[in-house]
């Protein structure tokens, strides 16, 4: 097969990162969630004493990170932050944390050399808009909120967080919103990029939709 990417954005808990895996192991093409980057220098922020308008400080976090990814989990310098990123508090300030420029020029770096030498499939927000806006095929996943939320409040569960709905639609609004209002990069769908409402999708719909759409290569 001839080396390809695979762009999948749209807002968060659309199932872009279970889908992209699970397409990535069908298909035999490394998967990364960019959102994990964002993500890990959140936690790395939140850990420390840094202020948020410390920009040096942050830009420097961003620079230095090494990410790397095996058996589901993720990897920031060598260290296991899997569950961290996927907590209440990194969702509820990354969106502040990945507006910064400096910092997205950074990571997309890091995202692009990836797809140097082997095909790949990424997930995130601007993946189709910026960090490969020639890839090969382009999808955005859009959902209705209180299903996102319903997702997102299972996740939790399964991680033993009972957080009420209420809370998790409220901050994925405010995420959506930050997300598609910032000034660089913002969250929105490539004017070549196919749109999927998985609102009535369960996962396995989800991959066979954009597997037959690759497969056929149908756009
Ligand atoms: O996809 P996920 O919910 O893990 O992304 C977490 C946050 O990281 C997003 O809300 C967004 O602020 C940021 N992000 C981004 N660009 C990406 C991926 C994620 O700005 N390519």
């Amino acid at each position: 097969m001839k080396k390809m990417i695979i762009a999948i954005d749209g807002p968060s808990g659309t199932g872009k990162s279970t889908t992209a895996r699970l397409l990535g192991e069908r298909m035999n093409i490394r998967y990364i969630d960019s959102g994990t980057m964002y993500r890990g220098i959140t936690h790395v922020i939140l850990k420390s004493d840094i202020k948020p308008n410390e920009l040096k400080k942050i830009i420097e976090i961003a620079n230095d990170s090494k990410f790397e990814y095996s058996n589901n989990k993720v990897f920031m310098n060598g260290i296991d932050i899997t569950k961290e990123i996927k907590s209440l508090e990194v969702m509820n300030k990354v969106s502040s944390v990945s507006k910064i420029k400096e910092l997205r020029n950074s990571l997309v770096d890091k995202q692009r050399k990836v797809a140097e030498d082997e095909s790949l499939i990424m997930d995130g927000k601007d993946i189709g808009t910026v960090v490969f806006p020639d890839a090969d095929f382009k999808f955005f996943l859009i959902c209705d909120l209180n299903t996102r939320a319903s997702r997102r409040q299972e996740e939790f569960l399964d991680m033993g967080y009972n957080i009420p709905i209420d809370k998790i639609i409220k901050e994925l609004k405010k995420r959506d919103e930050m997300d598609m209002k910032r000034t660089f990069s913002p969250l929105k769908k490539a004017k070549d990029a196919i749109e999927i409402d998985t609102t009535h999708m369960i996962i396995e719909e989800q991959i066979d939709c954009l597997y037959r759409k690759i497969i056929s290569n149908t756009y």
